[in-house]
């Protein structure tokens, strides 16, 4: 008996199955009761007694052992066919939900790395501003319109606790920081005091250029322009500049390109001119130059503003200025390729 018990004893540890089914056909095999293990414990009954407690604990030991061996066998063939069921390499993979950049930014970043190529680098001001720096030292009159609050949001009915209009306020800033050469960006977000509609919000946003040096001339202004210009909206545009009024350059201008999406020809986006603005600029005004501490018989400068918003509805024809604000993920996630 003890031979037959030591025979089975190898068998099992040297037990294989390519299924669960092999299992169960190697269990009723050993273990059920008309199994070999059962067998052994009928004849154990007919064993001497001086044997039985020798063979009663061996007989036990390969029952335990013989449990535990097709047990093992089941489980690594359970988990090894959770894993065939999972593991489908064909599968196209599952969409990782990727969040998108809003339309603004990509432009901001856009205009920042055009101008960076040129040189210009980035500075940023408060949103929450003084007089000075958003109208007095930008050569403001005392009644400009501009400061009245009908355009300004003041705070706490305390004028001179104000919100900026305009990012031109960074300029001063700089200026006044700064000592020549100066290039900078100034890119950021501003307040206006009006109703909200398609085509007006209370709060947009605008990149500000500034460049001061000796010798700087209307000319490189220009050639800036169509530079920007063509790296924006490609190789084809043109621009045009039409004199205008700020009270911070002289001269100041209102630079259009050609119809983006025309291409000049004249369409109801351009109103049928072929053109459409796209920013203010100018020369630095001397008395701003002055009013920051800057030379202006040695010093001159070139300013330029933008609305953010406006480039973006050229390049994506976004109609609805409050879209920008909404969060609507269906109006975001439109612009999810757009790197
Ligand atoms: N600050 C002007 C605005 O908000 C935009 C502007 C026009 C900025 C001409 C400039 C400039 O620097 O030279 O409408």
């Amino acid at each position: 008996m003890i031979e037959k018990i030591n025979q089975l004893r190898a068998e099992i540890e040297s037990l294989t199955a390519a299924g669960l089914q092999e299992v169960e056909a190697l269990r009723i095999k050993y273990l059920s009761k008309k199994g070999a293990i059962s067998a052994l414990m009928q004849d154990f009954r007919t064993v001497p007694a001086e044997k039985k407690r020798e063979l009663g604990q061996k007989l036990n030991e390969l029952k335990e052992a013989a449990t535990a061996r097709l047990s093992a066998m089941r489980e690594a063939l359970e988990n090894a066919d959770a894993v065939d069921a999972d593991l489908d390499l064909t599968r196209t993979p599952i969409p990782f939900p990727l969040g998108t950049r809003h339309p603004l930014s990509l432009v901001r970043e856009e205009i920042i790395a055009i101008f960076s190529r040129l040189g210009f680098t980035i500075a940023e001001g408060p949103e929450i501003e003084d007089d000075w720096h958003v109208f007095s030292a930008l050569n403001f009159a005392d009644d400009h319109p501009a400061r009245d609050m009908q355009d300004t949001f003041f705070i706490e009915r305390n004028p001179d606790v104000l919100l900026r209009t305009h990012t031109s306020s960074v300029q001063v800033r700089v200026m006044e920081k700064t000592a020549p050469p100066i290039r900078v960006l100034c890119p950021g977000r501003v307040y206006r005091n009006e109703a909200i509609s398609a085509r007006a919000h209370c709060f947009f946003h605008q990149v500000e250029g500034l460049y001061v040096d000796e010798n700087v001339s209307f000319a490189d202004l220009r050639q800036t322009l169509l530079y920007f210009a063509r790296e924006m909206f490609g190789p084809e545009t043109k621009i045009r500049l039409r004199p205008s009024y700020f009270p911070f350059t002289e001269p100041s201008a209102e630079m259009d390109i050609s119809c983006n999406l025309c291409g000049g020809k004249g369409c109801s986006f351009c109103k049928h001119t072929g053109w459409v603005e796209i920013l203010g600029c100018g020369m630095v005004d001397p008395n701003v130059l002055e009013a920051c501490g800057i030379d202006s018989k040695k010093y001159s400068g070139f300013a330029l503003g933008m609305g953010v918003e406006r480039i973006t509805n050229l390049k994506y024809q976004v109609k609805d200025l409050r879209m920008f604000s909404e969060n609507d993920v269906r109006f975001l996630r439109q612009f999810t390729s757009a790197h």
